[in-house]
């Protein structure tokens, strides 16, 4: 086995959070839709959790205007922490030091909305050229179900882009990008798969498979130059599927070093719309000891009390 040089190790995370919000609107008139509560942490902090514990302690978030509270979320609080002091409230104190001490957290504007591609095109200056993750906040892996590690061992392992791809439903491929894939060489692990080709949000008659690229990448550093050169894509966006496509198919190996796929069979919580965001809360909290035992029998009733 090949030693891993520093240069290959996947140490820094992206985070876009540029987004409007606008399916959550008005809650996200003037707080950014990544501060949204998944029970008592913002859905945002769940996902630098994800990243700090796969070992990725510097984390860059890709902002916009309006998205203030998110650098106040991850500074510290002295007045905070003094008053929580004070009263001698330990437990909160904790919980409020430890969001502050996840990760390093740096900021950069992305200042035009022009899509996930681009979003990531911004992070080029602050990752340099080693490989990188980037996790998107609509998706909450389940912190019991280690994704990103295996991922990033994988990239260490083969070299190239890492995708995360969930089965889905036939009807819902429309909703993702969407991977055609090959088994992987032998000897590699059975939920490894070598992407032949990608397409971004196809119609359902025309996806290639029902395997969608759920928000979670590892990236080879070559991307950004594919992401300058990659034009508009679906919803005259600049589409991050776009720019793995060409290192899937026509990048050399030896430069960009192919895409690869782990397909997820864990738990991921989708909070990108109202629906499925009061699902991930009511799912994660009952299964909270605090809450569990409390809301479970409640919510038996209430649900024996609807038609
Ligand atoms: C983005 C990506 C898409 C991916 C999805 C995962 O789409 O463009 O390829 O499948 O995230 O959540 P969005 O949901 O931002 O429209």
């Amino acid at each position: 086995m090949q030693p891993i040089l520093p240069s290959d190790r996947v140490a820094k995370a992206v985070i876009p959070a540029a987004g409007l919000g606008t399916r959550f609107l008005p809650a996200t008139k003037s707080t950014p839709k990544e501060m949204l509560p998944v029970v008592d942490k913002p859905a945002i902090q769940l996902v630098v959790e994800e990243a700090a514990t796969a070992g990725l302690r510097d984390v860059l978030m890709i902002t916009g205007r309006s998205k203030r509270p998110l650098e106040d979320h991850f500074d510290s609080t002295p007045e905070l922490e003094r008053a929580l002091q004070d009263k001698g409230d330990t437990e909160r104190l904790e919980a409020v030091v430890a969001s502050s001490r996840l990760a390093t957290v740096h900021f950069v504007r992305q200042g035009e909305p022009l899509g996930l591609g681009h979003a990531v095109l911004c992070a080029a200056d602050h990752v340099g050229n080693v490989p990188f993750a980037v996790l998107l906040g609509d998706d909450l892996i389940d912190a019991r179900d280690p994704l990103l590690s295996e991922m990033i061992a994988l990239r260490e392992r083969i070299g190239g882009s890492v995708v995360a791809l969930l089965e889905v439903p036939p009807e819902q491929i429309h909703l993702y990008g969407c991977a055609a894939v090959e088994p992987l060489d032998a000897g590699t692990d059975g939920e490894a798969v070598r992407i032949v080709d990608l397409v971004e949000k196809p119609d359902r008659d025309d996806a290639p498979s029902n395997l969608a690229i759920i928000g979670r990448y590892v990236l080879d550093p070559a991307v950004f130059d594919v992401l300058a050169d990659t034009p508009p894509g679906r919803g005259g966006e600049i589409q991050l599927t776009d720019a793995l496509r060409v290192l899937a198919t026509e990048i050399s190996p030896d430069k960009g070093g192919g895409v690869t796929g782990i397909v997820f069979r864990g738990r991921r919580y989708d909070t990108g719309d109202k629906l499925s965001y009061l699902q991930a809360v009511v799912r994660l909290a009952c299964e909270r000891s605090d809450l569990g035992p409390t809301l479970v029998p409640w919510l038996r009733e209430f649900l024996a009390t609807l038609d």
